[in-house]
Parts: C-alpha cells; structure tokens; sequence
C-alpha cells in the first residue's frame, strides 16, 4: 500500500501551553488534526470555567489563518473544585471533560488532587451529567517506584473511584503498561484508554542505555520492552476503547536539558507519520483510522470528522527542531527514518 485516507484524526491528549510557545506548537498540531482535548496545566491551571473560556479564546486567536481546528477544553481538578461551575461549563458546550492530576505527579500539577474524598461531589455530578474524567493515572508515594505507579495506581486509587462512582466515564490517560491494557480491557465501555505515540516506540533502554536521552523523558516514564509491545497490541487491535492522545508535551531544549530536566515529548509534528510506520510494521494500516478519528469521538459521543487527510509513502518533511520565542524544543526522534507523509 502506498496511499491511505483516513477520516481526519482527532488528539485526546494534547499540551498546547500559551502565550509564545502556543503560537509557535499550535500549527503542527492543527495541519493534521481537526480537535484536540486540551491540557489544562497552565501556571496558574484552568480551572474555572470562565478561565477555560478564556484559554480557548486565546487557542483560536492564536491559529494561524487557513487552518480549521476545534480546541476541546478541560478543566483541572483541584480540591477547591465547584460541581455547580464544572456542571455550568459542561451544559454550555464549553468542557469536554475534567483532568484529574494527583497532587504532584507531573508538570505543573501542584494544585492536583491529594485527598480524593474532598473531589467526591464533583465526580458524583460528573457521572450524572456524563462529562468524562480524564485521568493520570501514577501514585505519587516517594515510596512506590517510578516504573510501578501506574500500576498501583489502578489498584489503590483508579478501581476504588470506580467502584464509588457508578456511571463515571474515565479515560486512563497515556497508558504504559500491559497492566493498564488488562485493565481497561475488563471494563465495560465508560471506560477509555489514550495511547501515546512515542509509548508504542521506545522502551526504558531508549531512555538510559548507552546515554542519558532527555528527550525521551516523559511521564509516565516509558516502561520495559514486553510493556510496550502490550501498548502495541492495544493500539493496532481496533478495540474501540483505546485511542489516540499524543501528549505532545513541548519544551524548549533550554529545560530539557537540565540536572532536573522538564518531562515531555513534543510528537505534534510528526506523530501521524510515525502511526503509520507502526500501523505498517505491525500490518493493522486498516486500523489506524479506529485508533486517531473513530474510536475517541465515539467515546465522547461526538461525530467522527467528516474531512479526510491522506497518507502516502514518501519521507515526511518536518524540522528536528522548531523555534519558539522561548528557544528551541526538539520534535521527537524516533530513531528510524519515516517513510509515511500526510498529504
Ligand atoms: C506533561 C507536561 O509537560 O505538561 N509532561 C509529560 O511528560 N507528559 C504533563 C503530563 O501529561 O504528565
Ligand atoms: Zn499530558
């Protein structure tokens, strides 16, 4: 095959940022992608509905001229969190879902959530009314291993929410184990699973063996090889739970590449390409549309797009960095050429 069109995809997990570095990562994503859920961890984060409105505003004013792209937002659970505001933004078409972070896992999630009964009335409406929580899913215990706490985090915090909450549409967000995959694989469909694409290509080796490579740093970190081949699987099954965010998540090189380097993979640019090298490697090319345009808008109940974008075989052209008025951020390596460009 050296040609496909697929239904224009959409990314259920994207990191835009604001202000100077929007401008410069919002084209890469909407050249290929028609929506995008948006992350809301802003410093401060955005959690109100009215500081949504506002973000979204300023997604629209910032896209360049010519190209079409829907910002679908979040807000950021923190235990201050109105149901009755999160409920308003939601009716009004604003919120496509709510991001629970808990307190301290990633990047700029200091107001996330450390006691999840304080949330529970929000969640309660939440399942009410059907607005998903999005979730990244790591424990956060200085005592629980980095490689494990996605893991744990399934058994003590993911399953009990669950369990609590009946009705409440999840998307376990960014998955990167095979315990995460057996997981959502025995849930009925309230739950989703997002995939990344640098998470179906590197492994932990890519990121400590034979040299420390910050740019493969990301949270959740990337686990062993048999963990990615399971995320592989899931991707290229069709299953209608699993489905594409990229959480291309830029920063500039400047804070990459620090004793305490910034965990994030900017993918924006060249993740389609790099779907569907996998797509073909893993002979499922027939089950790329299902994982980036069908699988996520069913889950959030919202129309596959009705434009189409066509692949074909011919090395993709995209910058190894892209500049920003902050500095550079480097556009993932997946380190093998790419022989597949959208049209
Ligand atoms: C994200 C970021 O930089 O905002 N980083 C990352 O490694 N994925 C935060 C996140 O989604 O965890
Ligand atoms: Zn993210």
């Amino acid at each position: 095959m050296t040609s496909l069109t697929i239904a224009r995809p959409d990314d259920w997990h994207l990191h835009l940022r604001d202000g100077a570095m929007m401008r410069a990562v919002l084209p890469h994503t909407a050249q290929h992608f028609a929506r995008a859920i948006i992350m809301p961890n802003l410093v401060p984060p955005v959690v109100t509905g009215d500081q949504a409105r506002a973000y979204r505003d300023r997604v629209l004013a910032a896209l360049p001229d010519g190209l079409a792209f829907e910002p679908l937002m979040t807000l950021y659970l923190t235990e201050d969190t109105d149901p009755d505001d999160v409920a308003a933004a939601h009716a009004s078409g604003l919120i496509k879902a709510v991001k629970l972070y808990p307190a301290g896992a990633t990047t700029n999630s200091a107001s996330g959530v450390a006691n999840f009964d304080i949330v529970r009335a929000t969640l309660e409406r939440m399942a009410e009314i059907g607005l998903p929580l999005c979730v990244h899913g790591e424990v956060t215990d200085a005592d629980i291993d980095i490689f494990d706490r996605e893991a744990v985090f399934i058994d003590r915090v993911l399953d009990p929410i669950r369990r609590a909450t009946p009705g409440l549409r999840v998307v376990m967000e960014h998955i990167t184990t095979s315990n995460a995959v057996d997981y959502a694989r025995a849930q009925d469909d309230s739950l989703g699973a997002t995939i990344t694409t640098h998470h179906l290509v590197i492994n932990r080796n890519h990121i400590l063996a034979g040299g420390i490579k910050p740019h493969y740093y990301c949270l959740p970190v990337a686990k062993r090889e048999e963990h990615r081949l399971a995320l592989r699987a899931a991707a290229t099954s069709g299953e209608a739970r699993f489905f594409l965010g990229t959480d291309s998540a830029p920063h500039t090189d400047a804070n990459k590449l620090l004793p305490c380097g910034c965990a994030g993979c900017f993918t924006a640019p060249n993740t389609m390409a790099i779907l569907a090298q996998v797509f073909e490697q893993d002979a499922a090319l027939d089950r790329l549309e299902a994982f980036t345009s069908r699988n996520g808008p069913a889950f959030y109940g919202l129309p596959v797009n009705s434009d189409t974008i066509t692949l074909t075989k011919s090395a993709p052209d995209y910058p190894a960095h892209i500049d920003t008025e902050d500095g550079p951020v480097t556009v993932f390596d997946p380190g093998f050429d790419l022989e597949w460009s959208v049209r």
